[in-house]
């Protein structure tokens, strides 16, 4: 057997128009290839092969397929002899083909085999027996006529439970492989097996190559649940399979394009209404295997979910799955209440097409919500509606729609592009939940609207929750004068100097450090007292940072955020809504954060003074020498105290030399 990786990368890699052209004269139009068709025995140039999208076509008898099936249709050669060929004029190598003959069948054969052989017991039972007349009626009464149930292969499982199993037992699947296969279920040891599927319309599921591989069973009348699908087996693979994709991935190819819905009857609907290019994942958001499945054939995808709130859950989750398969993916927004399936059935293919020419860019969609929900209005909400935009950047692939993602957020938000993207780079560990339980059990990908948002749910629980403050004061009534602290008593190192920290030069590390205490202090406000005594009123360099660590000071401990900005300069207010913007998670253990950025903060200072005091020591003679020394050993003592001898010994180095 050759494994569909391999057949893939040999499509990929045969050239389409050399092999169509040793039977079909070819000459360039365009892109693409056009010649008399050989289905039809034309004679005008209708036939044409696209080298792009790796499929042939004729404009007239509408015959078309990929390389495999040209050799298949043209010459009559089966499946594995056509594979063989191309890969051989492409250089590829198909050992798998050769092992096959030497290890005998497929051990995934019989699966394939039983599944078929299921599947046409369950269309001959809805067609012939009595029994099905609740199927046959449910099919005509949503308007599935027998010619499309037919080109499905849909079926009916009787509600009898020896029936099949009678059926299949005597074509040779014995109770063993119908249990296998997942036809049928013991309860328990000794009991005996039942059937799985009860009174179901059934749903075949193939695979990309057309091999049946499982079921999907609706259910007729009452039951639950009402959609029912194949256990794993050794060919049935829930998240790895879509339905519809067999016949799918050649519109795709030639539309360009692939939609996704969410159900077997949408898939149904809409091919039946001449809509080829759509696929469904069977019943779960779609995961990674499904994204890459679905970009092989296009890389232009329209999720068509349900208006409702687990829908559009489940289309922004898959879509960023699909983001990160560098998918562009466009979301479709269909009326309250219709589904892809309702919607053509009253509309038409031509009501849908329309549909997908207002398609909103995926992730236009998200800002959209949160828009209009008025999440970017104030900090808090801000610092919410990025959290739920950054996964979406950092899950798209490609690195130009990525970068218009940031714009886009940044627009919104008025948040610099360079800090989102320098937040979009970080890599969000596992850890992080830990770090901040408040948001454990909250899948991060998980995009849900904001409270009030008319189509989605509410935000999950985490950190810097809860609705904004209703009361957005303008003024400083939550601010609280302490005093100037300027000449107040300070305590420690602090003391000893008559410098004050705040006016010393700003170096790189400094305002990096700066800028993680700062941050940390947005989350460990009762500390702020404690590091204004460490650092000095002015304890800040970076002059932002100083006058919001001030106002930070200045106010009670539990205004919000809004009053504080509310306080401050505009242009402060967007450095600080960069502090706060920060994910809670990065942030990490906030109050270690601040014990060793002062720690930090001191060490620098340290090592200037060091470099100082050295540089007036080669200057100095006699007591001022004494006095100096004496200073440097103090220092020294100090840094080792704070624990940074690593810090301490790189800067003196650095200042020996
Ligand atoms: P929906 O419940 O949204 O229904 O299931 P639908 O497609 O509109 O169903 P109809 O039109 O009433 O028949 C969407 C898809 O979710 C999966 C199935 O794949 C279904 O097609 N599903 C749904 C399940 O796997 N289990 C369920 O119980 C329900
Ligand atoms: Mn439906």
């Amino acid at each position: 057997m050759i494994p569909d990786e391999t057949i893939e990368r040999i499509r990929e890699s045969a050239d389409i128009v050399q092999v169509i052209g040793e039977y079909v004269e070819l000459r360039r139009t365009g892109a693409d290839y056009r010649g008399p068709c050989p289905f039809h025995q034309g004679t005008n140039r209708n036939f044409s092969v696209s080298p792009k999208k790796k499929i042939y076509y004729c404009f007239v008898c509408h015959e078309g397929g990929d390389v495999f099936t040209f050799l298949q249709k043209r010459l009559g050669m089966d499946w594995p002899a056509a594979v063989k060929l191309v890969a051989e004029k492409s250089g590829i190598e198909v050992r798998e083909v050769e092992r096959d003959k030497r290890d005998g069948p497929d051990p995934r054969a019989r699966f394939w085999e039983m599944n078929a052989a299921a599947a046409e017991y369950f269309t001959r039972y809805l067609w012939e027996e009595l029994n099905a007349g609740p199927a046959r009626d449910y099919l005509a009464q949503r308007g599935i006529s027998e010619e499309v149930a037919n080109r499905f292969a849909l079926g009916f499982a009787p509600r009898e439970i020896g029936l099949m199993r009678a059926s299949l037992n005597s074509l040779g699947y014995d109770d063993d492989a119908l249990l296998e296969g997942g036809f049928m279920v013991k309860r328990e040891e000794n009991t005996e097996p039942r059937p799985r599927f009860r009174g179901r319309l059934m749903f075949p599921i193939l695979d990309v190559s057309g091999r049946h591989v499982g079921f999907g069973g609706r259910v007729i009348g009452e039951g639950e649940p009402k959609y029912l699908n194949s256990p794993e087996t050794p060919v049935f693979s829930k998240g790895k399979l879509l339905y519809g994709l067999n016949v799918a991935k050649l519109a795709a190819r030639r539309e360009e394009r692939m939609l996704v819905v969410e159900g077997y009857f949408d898939v149904v609907r809409l091919m039946a209404a001449g809509v080829e290019e759509v696929v469904a994942p069977l019943g779960t958001a779609m995961t990674e295997d499904q994204a890459r499945l679905v970009t092989r054939y296009a890389k232009k995808v329209y999720l068509l979910y349900d208006a409702d709130a687990p829908g559009q859950k489940a289309a922004f989750r898959s879509g960023d799955e699909l983001l990160r398969q560098g998918a562009a993916v466009h979301v479709v927004t269909l009326p309250d209440g219709e589904d892809p399936d309702s919607y053509v059935a009253r509309h038409g293919a031509d009501g849908l097409r329309a549909r997908l020419g207002e398609a909103v860019d995926l992730f236009e969609r998200k800002v959209q919500i949160l828009e209009r929900a008025g999440w970017f209005g104030d900090l808090a909400g801000k610092r919410r509606a990025l959290d739920r935009l950054l996964p979406t950047i950092r899950a798209t692939a490609d690195p130009l729609m990525r970068d218009i993602y940031i714009a886009r957020a940044s627009e919104a938000s008025g948040v610099s592009r360079e800090l989102l993207a320098e937040e979009a780079r970080r890599v969000v560990s596992p850890r992080a939940s830990q770090i901040a339980p408040e948001r454990a059990g909250a899948r991060r990908d998980d995009f849900t609207a904001p409270d009030g948002a008319p189509d989605m749910e509410g935000p999950p629980p985490g950190m810097n929750e809860g609705p904004p403050p209703e009361e957005f004061v303008p003024q400083r009534p939550f601010l609280k004068r302490r005093g100037d602290r300027r000449g107040g008593d300070r305590r420690g190192w602090v003391e000893e100097r008559p410098a004050i920290r705040g006016w010393g030069k700003v170096t790189g590390k400094t305002a990096l450090v700066e800028r993680e205490l700062l941050r940390a202090l947005f989350h460990q406000r009762p500390q702020l007292e404690m590091v204004a005594e460490k650092l000095g009123t002015n304890g800040f360099r970076v002059p932002a940072y100083r006058r919001i660590f001030a106002t930070l000071l200045a106010a009670e401990e539990d205004a919000p955020v809004d009053a504080i900005a509310a306080a401050l300069s505009p242009e402060d207010v967007v450095t600080m809504q960069q502090q706060l913007l920060v994910e809670p998670e990065a942030v990490g253990d906030a109050a270690s954060v601040v014990v060793h950025s002062i720690n930090k903060l001191r060490a620098f200072e340290i090592e200037e003074e060091l470099a100082a005091l050295e540089e007036q020591r080669r200057a100095a003679t006699g007591d001022a020498q004494d006095t100096l020394l004496r200073r440097i050993q103090q220092l020294g003592a100090e840094m080792r105290e704070l624990g940074l001898k690593g810090l301490k010994t790189e800067g003196f180095r650095k200042r020996r030399a």
